[in-house]
């Protein structure tokens, strides 16, 4: 016997609550959900014409049920006080200072978070983890709701981690590999697993609704993200042995990736991985490692981390030592500046290394992306708190409003993102060729471009992954 959920509330309306419980609304049409965030601009924005996160087929299933059983709002106080099922779905970025810094997650927001459903909940709740959080921390969140809970009311937590990667958030929801749901080995654990896997069932078959225990659940998200980007630091690692010997990296992924239990997927050599969580996690897996007295283990994963920032000076390397060892007043094109295609998302992107490594060059800048704000970048590419950093930064660096733009007069265009809209199937290189400095360098940092094509236009083309 298990509950039946009725109403949901989801704490952190951001890359993951705000597509997590938009879907769960829509193939649940009989439960009221509602996403509560103590930022006041991104719920406006969740309520308005546009949304606050570009994600290719939200923004269709979002104004469908919004106001119908979808509700984004400010009071988080009522949605805790009306829900029977709370997701977490805050922030749990590294930590900058303190015990840790560098590479365990904040959980400040996941503790604030639970602290306020203690203090408001005049009910029974399911709470589920659905942020990325170290091993065991559901232990912490099940302590303070006990020590902090009105008399009589009881918490079950339960583990949810999200798998959905940007860009392709809603396919990945639509049709999961999997769906985890770790708890704790109760019968009131149990039953609160079982109300949880019947809303995804409306949807996933039952089948790929998987329960486990809550540190497997835990555990098993750190584990999926560091095996991927392990995969990515890989294929990089391989990359340069191509550019030095003469093999090219594209066909040995191929060739690799057709072992069955190789897998063809993640194994595509790039300028570096970006995104929000693959380093952040990693190092928390790194840090949990070494809490646990496992240094071996800790030098092992923090390696793919090390892979990734070797990848992006390689790179960066490349392109000096090609335009004659100085970069000095040359113009530079950036193509791309999220993390990667189909998103506006910047966070941990390799184009902000790389632009800034280009500055330390003294190299001019002009950047283009598609969906990237302009405000963004700035930030992206600014000290928080330096006043003077901004026109500093200015007299080096400019968007462009496209790539025609931004490449006008430049010594090198540098791919950094893999927009389908910079393949030279899209974009018209021989006009971007006219109009630039001659030799006119392409640096190919996504493996995008057809390279015999652009250098029968002229171009000198270096692509990661093949020898010069
Ligand atoms: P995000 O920063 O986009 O959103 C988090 C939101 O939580 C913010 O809007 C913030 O204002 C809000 N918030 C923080 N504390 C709050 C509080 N006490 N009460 C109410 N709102 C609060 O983060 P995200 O990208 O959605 O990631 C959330 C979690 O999901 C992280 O742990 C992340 O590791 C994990 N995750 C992210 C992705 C992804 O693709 N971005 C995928 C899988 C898992
Ligand atoms: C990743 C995982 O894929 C999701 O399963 C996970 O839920 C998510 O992290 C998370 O926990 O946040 P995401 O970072 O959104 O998703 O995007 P990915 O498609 O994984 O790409 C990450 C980075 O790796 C990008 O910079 C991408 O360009 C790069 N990448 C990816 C490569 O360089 N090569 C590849 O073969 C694949």
């Amino acid at each position: 016997p298990h509950k039946t959920i009725k109403k949901i509330c989801c704490i952190g309306a951001g890359y993951v609550g705000g597509p997590t419980c938009a879907v769960i609304a829509e193939k649940n049409p009989d439960i009221i959900v509602t996403i509560v965030d103590i930022n006041p601009t991104r719920i406006a924005a969740w309520n308005s014409d546009t949304l606050p996160i570009y994600e290719p087929g939200l923004d269709k299933i979002v104004k469908g049920c919004r106001g119908r059983n979808l509700f984004f709002s400010t009071d988080v106080d009522k949605g805790i006080i009306e829900a029977d099922l709370i997701f977490v779905s805050v922030n749990t970025p590294t930590k900058k200072k303190g015990v840790g810094a560098g590479y365990a997650a904040d959980l400040g927001y996941v503790e604030s978070a639970t602290r306020h459903i203690a203090r408001v909940a005049q009910s029974d709740k399911i709470v589920v983890e659905k942020s990325t959080v170290p091993c065991r921390t559901a232990h912490s969140m099940r302590y303070i709701l006990e020590a902090n809970a009105r008399p009589g009311i009881h918490f079950d937590i339960l583990s949810n981690p999200e798998f959905l990667a940007e860009g392709t958030a809603v396919p990945d929801l639509m049709r999961p590999d999997r769906v985890l749901i770790g708890s704790l080995d109760t019968l009131a654990g149990r039953a609160a697993a079982a109300s949880l896997a019947d809303i995804y069932a409306s949807w996933v078959p039952r089948g790929q609704i998987i329960a486990m225990n809550l540190w497997s659940s835990e555990l098993s998200k750190l584990a999926a993200n560091a095996l991927l980007a392990q995969r990515i630091s890989s294929i990089n690692a391989l990359s340069a042995i191509c550019e030095a010997t003469g093999a090219d990296v594209d066909e040995v992924s191929y060739a690799c990736g057709l072992d069955t239990r190789i897998g063809s997927k993640f194994l595509k050599a790039s300028v570096g991985f970006g995104g929000s969580c693959f380093q952040k996690d990693i190092l928390n897996l790194v840090y949990l490692s070494e809490s646990l007295h496992l240094p071996e283990v800790a030098a092992y994963w923090r390696q793919v981390v090390e892979m990734n920032e070797y990848q992006k000076r390689r790179f960066t390397d490349r392109v000096i030592s090609s335009l004659f060892n100085t970069l000095t007043g040359k113009k530079i094109a950036i193509l791309g500046f999220a993390f990667k295609k189909d998103t506006g998302d910047t966070r941990e992107s390799p184009a902000i290394t790389l632009v800034n490594y280009f500055r330390a060059e003294r190299a001019n800048i002009s950047i283009y992306d598609p969906k990237v704000e302009d405000s963004q970048i700035w930030m992206d590419l600014t000290e928080p708190g330096v006043v003077d950093d901004l026109a500093e930064l200015q007299k080096q660096v400019s968007i462009a409003t496209n790539a025609y733009s931004a490449c006008d007069d430049a010594d090198a265009v540098v791919i950094c993102t893999e927009w389908d809209e910079f393949r030279d199937t899209y974009l018209d290189y021989g006009r971007i060729y006219e109009n630039m400095k001659k030799p006119a360098f392409v640096f190919d940092g996504r493996l995008i471009l057809d390279r015999n094509r652009l250098e029968g236009m002229g171009f000198r083309v270096e692509t990661i992954g093949r020898a010069a």
